[in-house]
């Protein structure tokens, strides 16, 4: 039953006055009374200057306000935190529990019987959706949609994949100034998130996989008419969630649904962020996720998208081809259809208004996949006890079994100021080893993993190597990197205890990222780390907090306080 504005009456007195008050507040902005009985429904703004990718959330915003009226119910916008990539220091991930924070406690706060999130760029759809899952109120996701593509030169480009692909050939001086600077310009040709299977495409297909957001919403373009319709059918539902009560997030996020998402994150070619993010909003919850269940689930599902990192296209032709419902359309059995959705319906309902595009090859069926096993393994090993991942869908065939000498960097810092000294020694076999860098250590735990090749190899030709570290990667890329180790170095995680000069060992097969040192060296050189001063804790503020609570990346990095433990009840 909606509650509208009675909803969390501030105790003013009795709660007759206390409404009173709040209406005569309101009504200074001109509403009437016929507005304020109706059910409400809260809409976020997370509109910015500094986020391009939410270029469209003013449009959005509209239409979602245009359906909920339609529907009968009353929209009330009201703005809470953005993120976005490249404006985030110093990482956005440092920030998204502080989202995550900030949109629980505001959708709390107000009164409305349901709320409408709108956000994409990387690390906004998890803080909507973890702070969703903990208010437990019902939720419409309305992502901003991806970006369209850019072109150059007759070639299709894509952030920002291409960003990383040709700042690398103008590093290696094949690209001069002049056209490196025209690139520039044509990375990013609309408002929207980037439109390569990166961690905002990702996020985006989990949210409908999970039934959060209305079908096809992860993949329309940002600039698209058809999406700013989405956003007007998505307040509709909304309204309608808002007088039915729900469902409700907790009546999705089930452990079916989150199934169901590992195995859409996997057939995708999905990003590594992803995992990190998925655990986060699953620890929200009663459920948890658990990351052998995700290799087990690897090893059975296909990727069947072929989309840039890993494979040739891009979201606007994955959204052309059929987009989730053709998915899974396409992933048949592997998924259980009878999730419920905010739609009202099942996945079942999407899967059978899927449009049957012919001659696609975007989403391929299960007898002709891109790769016959999934785009994510779980390694462990003496290197990473509580677990590591590597993205073997974008990682170099030959690399994934392979052992090498480890080349130490002890910070991104250190990193920065030597990878490309010519007289570093390094070749084309060795390990680059990057440590510091994980949620406590960097903090924040940067997208460092992708460790640039040493310039002097890159001119040489190399493409890739062996890298390993406790940071993340960006989703857009790609090579044979081991990420999330866990736990990281900054709290004494074995990979403080490797030395230039060690040897490494990738066994993608047997999931195992093994230092192959004697155990007595490892704990002579436990014992001489003893004692050393651990990471320097900020003195104040939201990096204190965030130093002190933060959890490692198989507890998807949220604040211990935060998470709700699995087996609790609900
Ligand atoms: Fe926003 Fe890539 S920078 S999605
Ligand atoms: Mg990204």
């Amino acid at each position: 039953m909606a509650r509208g504005l009675r909803k969390g009456l501030t105790s003013y007195g009795d709660d007759g006055f206390a409404l009173f008050l709040r209406k005569a507040f309101i009504k200074a902005m001109g509403y009437s009374d016929d507005a304020l009985e109706r059910p409400i429904v809260g809409i976020t703004n997370t509109f910015s200057d500094f986020n391009p990718c939410h270029g469209n959330a003013p449009q959005l915003i509209e239409a979602v306000k245009r359906g909920v009226m339609l529907a009968g119910a009353m929209p009330m916008v009201f703005p809470t935190i953005s993120i976005h990539e490249s404006f985030a220091h110093p990482t956005s991930m440092f920030l998204r529990n502080l989202m995550a924070m900030d949109t629980e406690e505001m959708i709390r706060a107000q009164p409305m019987d349901a709320v409408v999130v709108i956000g994409g760029c990387d690390k906004t759809l998890p803080a909507q959706i973890m702070g969703a899952a903990s208010v437990d109120l019902p939720t419409v996701v309305v992502p901003v949609g991806p970006m369209v593509v850019g072109h150059h030169r007759g070639e299709v480009l894509g952030a920002c994949t291409d960003c990383r692909r040709l700042w690398s050939a103008h590093r290696a001086g094949e690209m001069d100034e002049e056209e490196i600077a025209a690139v520039n310009g044509r990375l990013a040709p609309s408002v929207g998130t980037c439109m390569v299977m990166g961690t905002a495409s990702t996020m985006a297909c989990i949210t409908e996989t999970l039934g959060l957001s209305l079908p096809m919403s992860a993949s329309i373009p940002a600039p698209h008419a058809e999406r700013v319709r989405l956003a007007e059918a998505s307040g509709k539902a909304a309204a309608r969630l808002a007088v039915e009560g729900g469902p409700k997030p907790s009546d999705l996020l089930t452990p079916r649904a989150f199934r169901n998402a590992m195995v859409v994150m996997q057939a995708i070619g999905g990003s590594t962020n992803g995992i990190v993010h998925l655990t986060a909003i699953a620890g929200r919850t009663p459920h948890g996720l658990d990351l052998d269940t995700l290799d087990e689930i690897g090893r059975k599902v296909p990727v069947l998208v072929d989309l840039k990192p890993s494979g040739a296209h891009y979201m606007e032709h994955f959204h052309h081809a059929g987009g989730v419902p053709k998915l899974l359309a396409q992933l048949g059995d592997l998924v259980d259809l009878d999730a419920p959705t905010v739609s009202g319906g099942t996945l079942r309902d999407s899967v059978a208004n899927a449009e049957d595009v012919p001659g696609q090859d975007v989403i391929r069926p299960r007898t002709d996949p891109i790769k016959a096993q999934g785009s994510m393994v779980v390694l462990r090993g003496n290197l990473a006890p509580g677990g590591a991942v590597l993205k073997q869908a974008a990682a170099t065939e030959r690399l994934l079994q392979h052992t090498g000498r480890a080349v130490v960097f002890e910070s991104v810092t250190d990193m920065a100021a030597r990878i490309d000294d010519p007289d570093l020694d390094v070749t084309a076999d060795d390990v680059l080893v990057l440590r510091n860098t994980g949620p406590k250590g960097a903090p924040g735990m940067p997208e460092a993993g992708y460790l640039p090749i040493p310039k002097k190899l890159g001119r040489q030709g190399v493409k890739d190597m062996v890298r390993i570290s406790d940071a993340r990667m960006s989703g857009t890329a790609f090579g044979t990197i081991v990420l999330h180790i866990t736990p990281e170095s900054a709290v004494g995680g074995p990979l403080a205890l490797v030395r230039t000069g060690d040897r490494i060992r990738l066994d993608t097969a047997g999931r195992r990222i093994d230092l192959l040192v004697e155990a007595e060296e490892l704990e002579r050189r436990r014992a001489g780390l003893a004692g050393a001063p651990g990471p320097v804790l900020p003195e104040r503020g939201y990096a204190r907090l965030f130093s002190q609570t933060v959890l490692q990346a198989d507890e998807g990095c949220d604040f211990d306080f935060l998470r709700r433990h699995p087996g609790e009840d609900a």
